[in-house]
């Protein structure tokens, strides 16, 4: 159960979730948690989450070691602040930020290599899924993009299904729409992979959930958790969507 702040929440607010979060979670061992606050809270986060299984993670990280890369964040940096994990390859990366499945999966694989786990972020746009195309989409960001991995590394990533049209609009994909999605990219990962690494691969759905809609998006066998934007920075809202 991951969620992704985005440009919201100082240190201090940091601080003040994590107060709030953290009793709410604390039985909570059906899961894993991770918070990915931006850059300059991702040290306040692991500070807050010393001694609880909450994880914490960048939303982004770059493809270079390091070198003169303004406002980028390298993987080592990234690991030193205390992080686990890292969101490759967000639609509004894609969207804003010229990010494309070649830089993606040069990034995917610099988290690999710092031992951060990457959440890798596929989906389709509204014009996509209106004319059709959403699995051809699917298939086409998968082949360029995570079969460009080996095995090993392959092992070790989530993937995140994130229909754009569903991000931050209340627009959710009903959970029959995202567990085709997800059957899509599971086959794409056992023709690639092979079955078991199919199987085992968590794929989490993202895009407007809430605590109302998690109990049955989660009650779909394919969905193995969610990437949740908005509803994670409630830290009671939150708490609701991780005990769904
Ligand atoms: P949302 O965002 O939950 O606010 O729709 C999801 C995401 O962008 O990861």
């Amino acid at each position: 159960m991951a969620g992704n702040w985005k440009m919201y929440k100082t240190p201090a607010e940091t601080n003040a979730f994590f107060e709030k979060f953290r009793p709410l979670v604390e039985k909570s061992e059906h899961c894993e948690i991770v918070i990915c606050p931006p850059f300059t809270s991702l040290a306040a986060a692991v500070e807050a989450a010393q001694g609880t299984r909450i994880r914490a993670g960048a939303q982004n990280i770059a493809w270079a070691k390091e070198g003169a890369f303004t406002g980028e964040i390298s993987g080592a940096m990234i690991r030193a602040a205390g992080a686990t994990h890292a969101i490759v390859g967000h639609s509004e990366r894609r969207q804003y930020f010229g990010e494309t499945d070649e830089t993606v999966l040069k990034r995917t694989q610099a988290a690999l290599e710092s031992g951060l786990t990457p959440i890798v972020c596929v989906g389709e746009r509204l014009e996509e899924r209106e004319g059709e195309k959403t699995e051809a989409k699917l298939i086409d960001q998968f082949q360029t993009g995570i079969a460009g991995l080996t095995e090993a590394q392959f092992a070790r990533i989530v993937i995140a299904y994130e229909p754009v049209w569903a991000i931050g609009t209340g627009k959710t994909a009903t959970p029959e729409m995202a567990a085709d999605a997800h059957r899509v990219i599971r086959g794409q990962a056992r023709a690639r992979f092979g079955k078991e690494a199919g199987e085992a691969i968590r794929i989490l759905y993202g895009g407007s959930v809430k605590p109302d809609n998690s109990r049955t998006l989660m009650a779909q066998p394919e969905i193995d958790g969610v990437l949740v934007g908005g509803a994670s920075l409630d830290p009671i809202g939150f708490a609701s969507i991780v005990n769904f």
